[in-house]
C-alpha cells in the first residue's frame, strides 16, 4: 500500500487531520489499534474552543454539532459557599464555547472519512514506524485478519495519543512534565443538568465540576486521591460528595440519576520537544498532555493538526518545506500557553494534600480576584474560549 500521509491514531487529532487534508486533495490512510465501537464509545473531553466549533462548521462537519451541541456563553465558579459567573461572551468580544462530546466528534468524523473513501484500518496490531529519516517512511502493522501490512508514505503523522508508539520513535526528546497529587473521578449520569452552565467548584473537601452532554445527560467530576480505588466509590457515595461540594448556600441541589459510566483520570502536564523527527510529525496527546481543568486537550490537538495540514498543503502545492520545518515552533507557543492555563486553573481550584491554611486562603483570594475583577475575569475568559494563533 502507498499513501501521501500515513496517520496513526483515529482520535480527534488523526481524524481531523485526515479530513483537512482530504479537502485539499491530499490522500491519507488512518491506522487505529482499537475497534470502531471502542473509539466511538469512549467518553472523554467535551469542550470546544470558539474557533474549533467555527472550523468544524467551515469544513462542512458542523451539522450534528450545531443541532445537538450546547453553546455556552459563560461558566460559573463556586467557592466559599457562593457562586460567581464569568461572562465569556461579554469579556471576549462575543466568543463562546461549544459543549459537544469528544466521542460525538469522533463518530461524525469516522463516518465522513469512510464515506469519502479514506481507509481507516481499525484493530491494527503491532503498529511500528520505519525509515523516518529517508524519503519514504513506512508504517507496518498486522491487519484485523492477521496479515502483515506495510504502508509507504511521504509523511507520517503520529496522532496516536499519550501511550502511542510514535513519540518513543523520536531520539533525544526533551520532556517537561508534572504529575499532580490527585485524580478526577468522572461520571456520566442520566440526569438533566442542574444548571445551564459548567460549574467549577473549589470546596474544602476537594474540587468538583458540573458539566453536561445534553439536556438529559450530566457529566460530573470529583477530585480524588491519585491512587483511588473506584470500588471505594459506590454511586451513593459519589452523589453525596457531589452534593456536598457543589451545593450552594440557599438550597440549590444537584439533580441525581442513574450512573451510566464512571472512571478515574490521572492528572498530568506533559510536553515533549521537539514534535518532529525526519518525516514523522507528532500531534495532539502524542506530544502533550494537559490536566483537564482548563478543558484544553482536544483544542490543542485541533490546533496542532490545523498547523500541520497547512504545512503539508504548502508542501504539496509548491514543494515548499519551510512550514514543515517551522511546525514544532509554530505549535509550541500555543501549547505552552495552554499548559500554563491548565496548570494555573488546576492549582487554583484543587486542594493539595500537604496544603496549609495560608495557601488555602491565597487560593480563595485568587478566585475572588478572578471572579470579582474584570481584569482577572478577562484573562480567564480569553484563555478559556481559546487564544488567537501566534503570527
Ligand atoms: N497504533 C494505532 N493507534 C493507536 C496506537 C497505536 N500503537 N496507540 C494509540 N492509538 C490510538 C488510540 O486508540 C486513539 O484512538 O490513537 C488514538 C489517539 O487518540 P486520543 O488519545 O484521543 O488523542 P488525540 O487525537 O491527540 O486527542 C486529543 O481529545 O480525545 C480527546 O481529551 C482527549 O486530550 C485528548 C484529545
Ligand atoms: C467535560 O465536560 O468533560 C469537561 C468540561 C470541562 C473541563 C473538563 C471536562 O474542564
Amino acid at each position: 500500500m502507498r499513501t501521501q500521509v500515513g496517520i496513526i491514531g483515529a482520535g480527534p487529532a488523526g481524524l481531523l487531520l485526515s479530513h483537512l487534508l482530504h479537502r485539499r486533495g491530499i490522500e491519507s490512510i488512518v491506522i487505529e489499534n482499537r475497534s470502531r465501537g471502542y473509539i466511538e464509545a469512549r467518553v472523554r473531553a467535551g469542550v470546544m474552543e470558539h474557533w474549533v466549533a467555527e472550523l468544524v462548521d467551515e469544513i462542512g462537519m458542523g451539522e450534528r454539532m450545531r443541532r445537538e451541541g450546547l453553546v455556552h456563553e459563560g461558566i460559573e465558579i463556586s467557592f466559599s459557599g457562593g457562586r460567581r459567573r464569568i461572562d465569556l461572551k461579554a469579556l471576549t468580544g462575543g466568543k463562546s464555547i461549544m459543549v459537544y462530546g469528544q466521542q460525538e466528534f469522533v463518530k461524525d468524523f469516522v463516518a465522513a472519512r469512510l464515506a469519502a473513501g479514506t481507509p481507516i484500518r481499525f484493530e491494527a496490531g503491532s503498529v511500528s514506524v520505519h525509515d523516518l529519516g529517508g524519503g519514504s517512511p513506512a508504517i507496518r502493522f498486522t491487519d484485523s485478519d492477521g496479515a502483515l501490512r506495510q504502508i509507504e508514505c511521504d509523511f507520517i503523522a503520529g496522532c496516536d495519543g499519550f501511550h502511542g508508539i510514535c513519540r518513543p520513535a523520536i531520539p533525544d526528546l526533551a520532556i517537561f512534565e508534572r504529575s499532580y497529587p490527585f485524580a478526577w473521578l468522572g461520571i456520566l449520569a442520566e440526569a438533566a443538568p442542574s444548571s445551564d452552565e459548567l460549574i467549577y467548584s473549589s470546596h474544602d473537601n476537594g474540587f468538583a465540576l458540573h458539566s453536561m452532554r445534553s439536556p438529559e445527560l450530566t457529566r460530573l467530576y470529583l477530585q480524588v486521591a491519585p491512587d483511588e480505588d473506584i470500588a471505594e466509590w459506590p454511586d451513593d457515595r459519589i452523589w453525596e460528595e457531589l452534593q456536598t461540594r457543589l451545593t450552594q448556600d440557599g438550597g440549590w441541589r444537584l439533580n441525581e440519576g442513574k450512573v451510566l459510566q464512571k472512571g478515574i483520570t490521572p492528572m498530568r502536564s506533559f510536553v515533549c520537544e521537539t514534535m518532529r523527527h525526519g518525516r514523522l510529525f507528532l500531534a495532539g496527546d502524542a506530544a502533550h498532555i494537559v490536566p483537564p481543568t482548563g478543558a484544553k486537550g482536544m483544542n490543542l490537538a485541533a490546533a496542532d493538526v490545523l498547523v500541520l495540514s497547512r504545512a503539508l498543503v504548502a508542501y504539496y502545492e509548491s514543494g515548499e518545506t519551510a512550514l514543515l520545518d517551522a511546525y514544532p515552533a509554530a505549535c509550541l507557543g500555543r501549547i505552552w500557553k495552554a499548559q500554563r492555563f491548565s496548570w494555573w486553573m488546576t492549582s487554583m481550584l484543587h486542594v493539595f494534600p500537604d496544603q496549609d491554611e495560608f495557601l488555602r486562603r491565597i487560593q480563595r483570594a485568587e478566585i475572588d480576584f478572578v471572579t470579582g475583577h474584570e481584569a482577572g475575569a478577562r484573562a480567564l475568559a480569553e484563555n478559556y474560549v481559546g487564544l488567537p494563533f501566534d503570527a
